[in-house]
């Protein structure tokens, strides 16, 4: 069988935890609930981190003893993970005595091996970061990280040999690059281990901090935090074994944000290889959550707190987006539009929709029990080969850890059973009585791929896949329900509310009823000032199921509101060319159906060469949503505009920017481009 060890940093119980701390734990158990619903077994280790001197200091400020302090600030961490549906397997804190007894026997062992020597050292104090700096490493006379005052401080203490493991670590990464992941991090620390790597002060002296564990060959003095600290991941599982009695360490995973890598990359393995410990098979290294270009932390003081979202959204709604938005090892902005579009688009729009579609029709056109398939048509086989390959998709991308990418591919499937409800439209063959068989077959394969899709989705939303899948009359029970073919027909379904209620967004008041102003004809005049043409951006790019020149795009036309539109641009773009960028949406056109998938809007572009569309840009700051106007016409009430209107202007370009008449399409006084020339069209 095959094995499965995580683990997330020890937070320190300075403070309650934020939205950072809560995304390591989330993708922690994601990965943990993935690899067990593969067959794998897994242990995840979580916890906290209680000595040293920013927790002595948290500690005197609230006037109680360090002991007292970390009993009570741990359990936020134990709370709140509860509350997350965090399904951890052991939370350790440094402060257990089998972690404090481990730690001193790991100092014992490399004190006698002559690991560890003592000497007095002089230098540059920081209190904050609680280590010293050289001279050369002070910005303008300060603490380089912190910012703040350092002092000279002359003192005996303790060091680990480490820089004797330089060429062994260099030799390790280089024979194992995936060693630290994502491969920029390894090439951060392959350029740190270029020069030479010092000794590591492993002590600090009672008479400055007493909260730590005491050195077992001087009790004059306690162990450095960060020595302690590391050790969890193996006293945590030392007395431990998986169900089958195979050992736990070593890890598979560490994971960890990009602010300690050092410390897991350096300090870390050196000390194993001392201890005579095999590494960590993986250290993983993620961004960072920010806000106004910051990292996020509890103190930001940006108003921003991403942990109201999941009171008020749910759990669910809120480990999702974290897991979906951020790419692991890049940094991710937190917005509040960020997170309301996402989820209205892909939990309220596409994975609620699909399932109360199949539900409502299963309920009404079968009382309730699911209908087997009689013969399996071209779109049914379609989609039944997407499920497979999604399923392979799922299990080689969890393996390599690439969340955001694999719930993506989970999305894709369920986009395709929209699409396919879409085309056989079983809301009209409902209405047809000699379509019964037909019908019957439509909701039986939807309802499997509902099925496996609420299945691959259950690790990131633990509770609400259950209740979809209740929703099916069925459970997910592990690995054997991943595969195609599970439901037999019969089945009973159970009742069932929408999973994931829309999130109402604030938008503009309703436009007044049409006044005979708004009835009467288009003049080839009015239509500048009635076009309402808005920067987007492009979210997704898919094929056209039944269109061959055409992609189905969805697009995020600003104040969370998806559009689904489609194109003629395969011609001219590939998908990786559009995928993310900015387009100018002709918004209010009258939506229409094109082989089957309703399009909501039209992009515009320009006459290139070669017969080919050269997307009309909008500047690169432009905010999404915002309008572009003509230079000197004053946009009028809104309404609706059909093909033919639009047909009845001529947009064209000059100088590469985009004009009706004389007058300039601009944003705020910034001109529109398009890349064609001159005299160009756009359509
Ligand atoms: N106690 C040490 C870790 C010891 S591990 C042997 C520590 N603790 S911490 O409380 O400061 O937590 C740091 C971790 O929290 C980061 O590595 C990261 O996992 C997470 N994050 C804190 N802020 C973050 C963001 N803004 N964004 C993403 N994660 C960040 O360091």
């Amino acid at each position: 069988m095959k094995n499965f060890y995580i683990t997330t940093p020890i937070y320190y119980v300075n403070d309650a935890p934020h939205i950072g701390h809560s995304y390591t734990t989330v993708l922690a158990d994601i990965l943990t609930r993935f690899h067990k619903l593969i067959g794998y077994q897994t242990f995840f280790l979580t916890g906290t981190d209680e000595h040293g001197q920013k927790v002595q200091q948290a500690a005197a400020k609230r006037q109680v003893d360090p002991q007292t302090h970390v009993d009570e600030y741990n359990l936020r961490f134990k709370n709140l993970w509860n509350k997350m549906d965090i399904n951890y397997d052991y939370f350790i804190r440094t402060t257990d005595a089998d972690h404090k007894q481990f730690v001193r026997e790991c100092l014992q062992k490399l004190w006698d091996k002559g690991e560890i020597y003592s000497k007095e050292y002089e230098g540059w104090y920081s209190v904050g970061e609680e280590r010293f700096f050289s001279e050369e490493e002070l910005v303008d006379s300060k603490d380089p990280i912190s910012g703040r005052p350092v002092e000279w401080l002359k003192e005996k203490n303790y060091f680990f040999k480490m820089g004797m493991y330089q060429q062994r670590l260099i030799t390790h990464l280089e024979e194992n690059p995936d060693w630290i992941l994502p491969d920029y991090r390894r090439n951060e620390i392959l350029g740190f281990l270029k020069q030479p790597l010092n000794d590591l002060c492993i002590s600090r002296p009672k008479s400055r901090l007493n909260w730590g564990i005491p050195l077992p060959f001087d009790d004059e003095y306690v162990t450095y935090v960060w020595f302690d600290a590391l050790i969890n991941y193996v006293s945590g599982v030392r007395d431990r074994t998986y169900e089958n009695g195979e050992p736990i360490w070593p890890a598979s995973y560490h994971l960890i944000g990009k602010d300690i890598l050092t410390t897991h990359c350096v300090y870390w393995p050196t000390m194993l290889m001392a201890l005579e410990i095999p590494l960590p098979k993986h250290v993983l290294a993620h961004g960072w959550w920010l806000t106004g270009g910051s990292k996020m932390s509890k103190s930001s003081g940006t108003g921003v707190n991403p942990m109201d979202y999941m009171e008020q959204f749910g759990v669910d709604a809120f480990r999702y987006f974290l897991a979906r938005e951020m790419v692991v090892g890049q940094d991710c902005t937190f917005s509040d539009d960020a997170f309301k579009r996402r989820i209205n688009s892909d939990l309220a729009n596409d994975l609620g929709n699909v399932l109360n579609r199949v539900h409502r029709l299963v309920l009404t056109n079968f009382e309730g029990k699911l209908p087997k398939a009689t013969q399996i048509d071209a779109p049914a086989q379609e989609l039944i080969t997407l499920a497979n390959q999604v399923k392979e998709q799922v299990f080689s991308g969890i393996t390599q850890v690439k969340l955001s990418q694999v719930i993506e591919d989970i999305m894709s499937l369920v986009r395709g059973i929209n699409r396919y409800l879409e085309i056989k439209a079983p809301w009209k063959l409902a209405k047809d009585d000699s379509a019964k068989d037909e019908l019957a077959t439509v909701l039986f394969t939807a309802a499997e791929a509902v099925r496996l899709s609420l299945c691959f989705l259950w690790p990131v939303m633990p509770t609400k896949t259950i209740e979809g899948l209740a929703m099916l009359g069925t459970t997910c029970e592990g690995e054997k329900d991943l595969h195609w073919g599970k439901f037999q027909g019969g089945e009973s379904f159970g009742e069932g509310n929408p999973l994931f209620p829309r999130i109402e967004v604030e938008k503009a008041p309703p436009p007044p009823p049409k006044t005979k102003e708004q009835n009467k004809p288009i003049l080839a005049t009015d239509v500048p000032s009635l076009l309402d043409l808005r920067c987007a951006k492009i979210i997704s790019v898919e094929d056209h199921p039944d269109a061959e020149s055409l992609y189905v795009l969805k697009v995020d036309a600003g104040e969370s509101e998806v559009r689904t539109i489609c194109s003629g641009l395969k011609k001219s773009y590939s998908k990786d060319e559009l995928q993310d960028r900015l387009i100018l949406l002709f918004s209010n056109l009258k939506p229409a159906p094109l082989r089957g998938i309703m399009s909501m809007g039209m992009l515009l572009a320009g006459d290139g060469e070669e017969g080919k569309a050269v997307l009309v840009a909008p500047p690169a700051n432009t905010k999404i949503g915002a309008r572009a106007l003509f230079k000197g016409i004053t946009p009028s009430e809104s309404r609706e505009l059909k093909i033919k209107d639009f047909d009845k202007i001529s947009l064209y370009v000059k100088d590469n920017t985009i004009f009706c008449n004389d007058n300039r399409l601009e944003f705020n006084g910034t001109p529109v481009s398009c890349d064609v020339k001159d005299e160009a069209s756009v359509h």
